[in-house]
């Protein structure tokens, strides 16, 4: 179960449990302050997501979505007070297109992680931040939910109504920026008010590209699958336009070496941005 350490480079073998939790990211944060960090598994070629066949919906690559990188995913998790996510993650559930939001340490592979929160005084399970700017949340995929805070955070402009209705069934609402999106540094600055010292972003490209744009994202772990798919239709991690170019600097790389199909797991630090 062990992998290769590639950098810094000492060429040691490393086991894949613990690799991530042993880095307490959750007491990372200066005082007064929140590490803000994000995960994806992509393709060689950078696919993050694909068209799922016979949908409109989009779904990680079966071809490289894996178990071993799915315990890295937890470990992370773990450390987490909250976890940012995406409106569209919650019509995805609703419709059955995507994993339900994990709670940390479901089934007995990842028992010890639940374990773990306890001996580290954190709550079972970390609260969720879902963005949206439509509003358009299926309530029963929020109200699945019920081991944790669910907060919605939307921009300033976005619909009074149903913002009242969402309020009504019990979610919290934020306001995150002052026109219809929520602005990185104003969602950096909801996350310090209400406490959190680590949040471990699980969305796709746009909320991505919101925490990339405001240069709040502290650290990227990124699984690249040694494959490739090809294919038209395709996700990456930075879909959209962002506003200045993020440089990073490699932090760890590991090889895990698999008859089965092999991955780099690789953590990068922010390294400032440039426009
Ligand atoms: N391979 C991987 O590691 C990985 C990881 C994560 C996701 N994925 C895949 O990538 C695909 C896309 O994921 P996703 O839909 O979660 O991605 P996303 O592109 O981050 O989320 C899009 C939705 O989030 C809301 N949103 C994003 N930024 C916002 C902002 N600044 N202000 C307000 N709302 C904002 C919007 O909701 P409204 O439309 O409600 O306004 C928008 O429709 C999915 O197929 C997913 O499975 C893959």
């Amino acid at each position: 179960m062990s992998v290769l350490q590639l950098f810094p480079a000492d060429g040691q073998n490393m086991a894949l449990h613990g690799l991530y939790r042993s880095l307490n990211l959750h007491r990372q944060a200066a005082a007064g302050d929140v590490l803000i960090y994000a995960n994806y598994i992509a393709s060689v070629d950078g696919r993050i997501a694909v068209p799922k066949r016979g949908s409109s919906e989009s779904e990680v690559p079966a071809a490289i979505a894996n178990p071993r990188d799915w315990r890295l995913y937890q470990e992370l998790a773990a450390q987490s007070d909250v976890m940012l996510t995406s409106a569209r993650y919650f019509r995805q559930l609703a419709k059955g297109c995507a994993q339900d939001l994990l709670p940390v340490g479901a089934g007995e592979a990842y028992s010890d992680l639940v374990q773990w929160r306890r001996e580290q005084g954190l709550k079972p399970q970390p609260d969720v931040m879902v963005l949206s700017s439509s509003l358009d949340l299926p309530l029963a995929s929020l109200h699945s939910l019920t081991d944790r805070n669910v907060m919605i955070v939307t921009g300033a402009e976005s619909d009074v109504v149903k913002r009242a209705s969402l309020e009504a069934e019990g979610f919290r609402v934020l306001v995150g920026g002052d026109d219809g999106q929520v602005d990185g540094r104003v969602l950096k600055q909801l996350l310090i008010t209400h406490g959190y010292r680590s949040a471990y972003m699980i969305a796709g490209p746009e909320v991505h590209g919101t925490l990339l744009s405001a240069g709040v994202l502290d650290e990227l772990f990124l699984t690249t699958h040694l494959s490739l798919l090809g294919g038209d239709g395709f996700y990456t991690i930075a879909g959209r336009q962002l506003d200045r170019t993020v440089k990073l600097q490699l932090r760890s790389l590991y090889l895990d070496q698999q008859d089965a199909g092999s991955q780099l797991f690789a953590r990068y630090g922010m390294h400032g941005t440039a426009c």
